[in-house]
């Protein structure tokens, strides 16, 4: 039995009673993750301000063998950040750490503490003339921390990579409270195991990070974009090749939208138009940069030409201003909100090798179609990273009832798309992670030898298993 009283007044004398939420109506926000598939509880919210109290916490929570739950922004998608349902979990809310520490223009870096909100990561960037190329649609409210915590992926990964290979250093409390300082700015260092890298993707099984050395980009100068209207998935992958020929690294964004993704924001989401006007089964939001001034609007309009004589797609918006711009990748990034405002929803994050996406997209559309009725595929996201959100929305979320039973058969339907994924070599977890949501899916498909080495390393760090415990492993 857990005396929260006693952990209250004791946590309270250790980093001050301010720095702690007690009352349920404070808490509560904490306690429910972004798809609302978790509810948790606690007996306190800590909100340190300085690493140090996060060690001080951290400590104390190993010295009582009290589970920690760290939380960002809590917009991840796997209850990663919500405490069990015991009340017996600490939760660490990392909002307050939250200031730059350094912004570095010559050596093209910044430190950000884990609190500081992703869209003030990149107008720290911007403020001194670089670029910090992260991008989903939730940066208006996740926390760098939890971006490294996740291994986020997002708008720009075909051309900058994951959030791991945006990093150069991280500070982070181990679970017995020590500090890791590993807040190096270099582009070289190959001193031993990096345990940068365990660190990101760990999902605070393995310590609370609280610093992020991150690289900076140079500022970019031009950009062309275009919603492409096409008839299949199959002429997406071959405009990729056509794109990466012609463009190289100009290629920063690559996204595939199903014609059930516009109407679903177009009735969901205010001020959303079609740009196209004629639909179209599938769609293209393409994205050419540069840090110089290039013509990359004839870029992109030579070759989707050339690919229409090839008949590889159907018809091309091309945005002629930052506004227009602006617009059409609110049509993409409200696609999760319109989907959620749209009802019921099973979502499947995965990735398989590019060149095979459109024969898993028929296969697996094909499986749905025969075996849920009442439901109605979303499949959108990152084609040119091979990962597609193969979400299945419930047509009739009106019906309670008629919800449930579409909720009910999650199971199932998980384990048919995940089966198909597997036999493409495939991942059950492309950006989102696992948290508490993908635990057993990744018993069932990840290797049994990483596995045990996943195992071996969080016994090693984390001995008396207080980092956010239930999560991932
Ligand atoms: P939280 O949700 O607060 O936490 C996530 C996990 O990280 C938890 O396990 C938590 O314990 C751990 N954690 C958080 N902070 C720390 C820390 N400082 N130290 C240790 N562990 C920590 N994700 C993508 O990858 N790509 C997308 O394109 C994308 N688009 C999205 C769009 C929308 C509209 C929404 C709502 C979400 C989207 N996401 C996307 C998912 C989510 O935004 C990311 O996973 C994000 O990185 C989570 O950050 P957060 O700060 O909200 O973390
Ligand atoms: C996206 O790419 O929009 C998200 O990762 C998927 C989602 O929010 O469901
Ligand atoms: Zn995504």
């Amino acid at each position: 039995m857990i005396d929260p009283e006693a952990l209250r007044a004791q946590l309270g004398r250790l980093i001050g009673a301010d720095r702690l939420l007690l009352q349920p109506s404070d808490v509560a926000p904490y306690l429910v993750d972004h798809r609302a598939l978790y509810r948790g509880r606690t007996w306190a919210v800590a909100l340190p301000r300085s690493v140090e109290e996060v060690a001080r916490i951290v400590a104390w929570c190993n010295e009582q063998r009290v589970g920690l739950v760290p939380q960002g922004g809590n917009t991840g998608y796997c209850g990663g950040a919500t405490p069990d349902e015991s009340g017996r979990q600490l939760l660490l809310s990392l909002r307050h750490l939250n200031r730059i520490r350094a912004l570095d223009a010559a050596n093209f870096s910044m430190t950000a503490e884990a609190g500081c909100v992703l869209a003030s990561v990149q107008q720290a960037a911007d403020g001194i003339e670089r670029f910090f190329p992260l991008s989903l649609g939730s940066e208006g409210s996740c926390q760098i921390g939890g971006n490294l915590a996740t291994n986020a992926g997002g708008l720009n990964v075909v051309r900058y990579g994951m959030t791991r290979e945006l990093v150069l250093g991280i500070e982070a409390v181990l679970p017995d409270g020590r500090v890791f300082d590993g807040l190096k700015s270099l582009r070289k260092d190959n001193t031993g195991y990096d345990l940068k890298s365990l660190l990101i993707g760990s999902e605070g099984t393995l310590g609370v990070i609280t610093a992020a050395t991150l690289k900076l980009w140079p500022q970019l100068r031009s950009s062309a974009t275009a919603l492409i209207g096409i008839a299949a998935p199959a002429d997406a992958i071959a405009l990729l090749g056509l794109l990466r020929a012609a463009a190289g690294e100009r290629l920063s964004s690559f996204e595939l939208l199903p014609r059930i993704a516009l109407e679903l924001t177009m009735r969901h989401v205010d001020g959303v138009t079609d740009p196209l006007g004629t639909p179209y089964p599938w769609y293209l939001l393409c994205e050419l940069t540069a840090t110089a001034p290039e013509p990359l609007s004839e870029l992109l309009q030579q070759t989707l030409a050339g690919a229409a004589e090839r008949s590889l797609l159907l018809d091309a918006a091309f945005a002629g201003s930052e506004r227009e711009r602006a617009a059409l990748w609110r049509l993409r990034e409200s696609v999760p909100e319109a989907q959620r405002r749209s009802g019921a929803s099973l979502k499947h994050d995965i990735s398989i090798p590019v060149a095979q996406l459109p024969r898993f997209i028929d296969e697996a559309s094909a499986w749905v179609g025969r075996h849920v009725a009442d439901g109605v595929l979303v499949c959108y996201g990152h084609a040119g990273d091979g990962n597609l959100h193969f979400n299945v929305n419930h047509l009739d979320s009106a019906d309670a009832a008629a919800r449930r039973a579409f909720l009910a058969r999650e199971p199932v339907i998980r384990r048919a798309i995940h089966d198909l994924v597997a036999s493409y070599h495939g991942s059950i977890s492309a950006e989102h992670g696992i948290g508490r949501l993908k635990r057993e899916e990744l018993q069932r498909y990840a290797s049994p030898v990483g596995l045990d080495a996943m195992r071996a390393i969080k016994r090693a760090l984390d001995p008396n298993g207080i980092m956010n415990p239930g999560k991932l492993l």
